[in-house]
């Protein structure tokens, strides 16, 4: 196993959150991690606000739908996709930048259940241009477990839709 796969491996949800601060140096990578990401065409039409003031994170947290365990996480990423954009490319972008979050040992948890209008609000976010998902980063203060995933014949085809493609994982 390389140290790429072992990131995806370890991913997981995490809703519980130390308040310590991220060292910039980290921070700064898991930027880093999302301007290189690929987009279509390469137009990069994305702006991710990193949220890190209290009192922000925590409207932040209540406007996603009251989830305020977010707010514990010393920062918060909201994605934003430019007018048009589709939000196919804010989601890669967001997830390079949470799979670097994981390989430099933060925890993070993809938010898709807020209220759009709610968070536009608070983050300033401009009406034409439209939210993706959210995530908080911080050091887990909980180790949660794998969470059962479908078996390879439910999600795999070969060649053709209704053709299986099975492996032992
Ligand atoms: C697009 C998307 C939106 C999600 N929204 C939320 C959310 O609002 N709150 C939450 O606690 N988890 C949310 N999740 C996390 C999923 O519940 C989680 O990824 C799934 O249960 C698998 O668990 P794992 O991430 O630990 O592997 C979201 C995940 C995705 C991919």
């Amino acid at each position: 196993m390389n140290a790429t796969l072992e990131t995806m491996w370890n991913r997981r949800s995490v809703r519980k959150y130390r308040s310590d601060p991220i060292p910039e140096e980290h921070l700064n990578l898991i930027l880093e991690a999302a301007r290189r990401a690929p987009t279509g065409s390469n137009r990069q039409n994305w702006r991710l606000i990193v949220v890190t003031d209290p009192d922000i994170r925590k409207r932040t947290a209540k406007a996603c739908n009251g989830q305020m365990w977010m707010a514990d996480a010393p920062v918060i990423l909201c994605m934003v996709v430019l007018p048009g954009e589709s939000k196919v490319n804010g989601t890669i972008v967001l997830d390079h930048a949470i799979l670097a979050a994981t390989s430099l040992g933060y925890g993070t948890c993809w938010i898709g259940a807020y209220d759009r209008t709610q968070v536009k609000q608070e983050l300033g976010i401009p009406a034409d241009h439209d939210t993706v998902c959210l995530t908080p980063v911080g050091l887990p203060a909980e180790q949660p477990a794998a969470r059962r995933r479908k078996e390879p014949q439910e999600l795999f085809s070969r060649d053709r839709f209704d053709a299986p493609l099975d492996y032992t994982p």
